[in-house]
């Protein structure tokens, strides 16, 4: 489960402070679905990447199946966390470029001890892109990065999967291949999971939707 209370975060944004969250509080229960859309620069990225215990809230508390990502979680907990617990699909990708797709892919998995070559060969088929596993990053489409980055957060098997514009980069056929395997794989290993997207067709698959604006979050029916 994803508790995030009363939570709030500014940027320095040259000589001034401005703040993108205001007190931003939800709640997604363990195997349930959260889609929050909003206009670019509203603070959807910032929002993941603190519950990715990547950066600290000013005020508020986020709790993540019981663990506090709050000012006393050290470094090495925070590693341990989004190494063992969580997967997240960057906006970004951030794959490995020295490394290759099957790789990248089997990283955080081989280092938790839970590499399963078959689920990954099998992440690799449902997202059609078997045929790149030799190859470098560099050598892939934006849009197969983004599918290989959708692996790479899937097979190490995360109990919170957070991610960001995952299909950004996709065209309709591939954008419903990957949120249909997004969904349905997290509705049936009972994983709570975030995701921040531009699609209303999207949002609406999850069981919860907020709208990111203002700093605020609004609900959407
Ligand atoms: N490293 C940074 N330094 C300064 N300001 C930043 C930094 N990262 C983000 N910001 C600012 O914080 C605000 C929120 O950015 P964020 O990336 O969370 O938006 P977003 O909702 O994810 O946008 P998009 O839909 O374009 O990805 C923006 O005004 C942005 O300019
Ligand atoms: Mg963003």
């Amino acid at each position: 489960m994803i508790s995030v209370s009363n939570l709030s975060k500014s940027i320095i944004d040259g000589a001034q402070t401005k703040s993108v969250l205001e007190d931003v509080s939800f709640v997604v229960e363990q195997g349930q679905s959260l889609s929050i859309t909003g206009e670019s620069g509203a603070g959807k990225s910032t929002l993941l990447h603190l519950i990715a215990a990547l950066d600290k809230p000013d005020d508020g508390i986020i709790s993540v199946n019981g663990l506090q990502l709050d000012k006393t979680l050290s470094d090495k907990q925070a590693d341990s966390y989004r190494k063992t617990l969580l997967g997240m699909v960057f906006q970004q990708f951030n794959l490995i470029d020295c490394l290759s797709v099957w790789d990248n892919i089997s990283f955080t998995a081989r280092i938790n001890g839970v590499y399963d070559q078959d689920y990954i060969q099998h992440l690799l088929e449902q997202l059609d892109i078997t045929r790149h596993q030799a190859k470098l990053p560099v050598e892939l489409s934006g849009g197969e990065q983004q599918r290989v980055s959708v692996a790479r957060a899937l097979a190490h098997r995360p109990k919170i999967l957070l991610a960001d514009e995952p299909t950004g980069n996709l065209d309709d056929k591939n954008s419903e291949l990957v949120s249909e395997l997004l969904f349905s794989l997290c509705a049936s290993t009972s994983t709570s999971f975030i995701i921040v997207t531009h699609s209303q067709e999207i949002a609406r698959k999850a069981n919860k939707h907020l709208h990111l604006s203002n700093g605020k979050l609004h609900a959407i029916d």
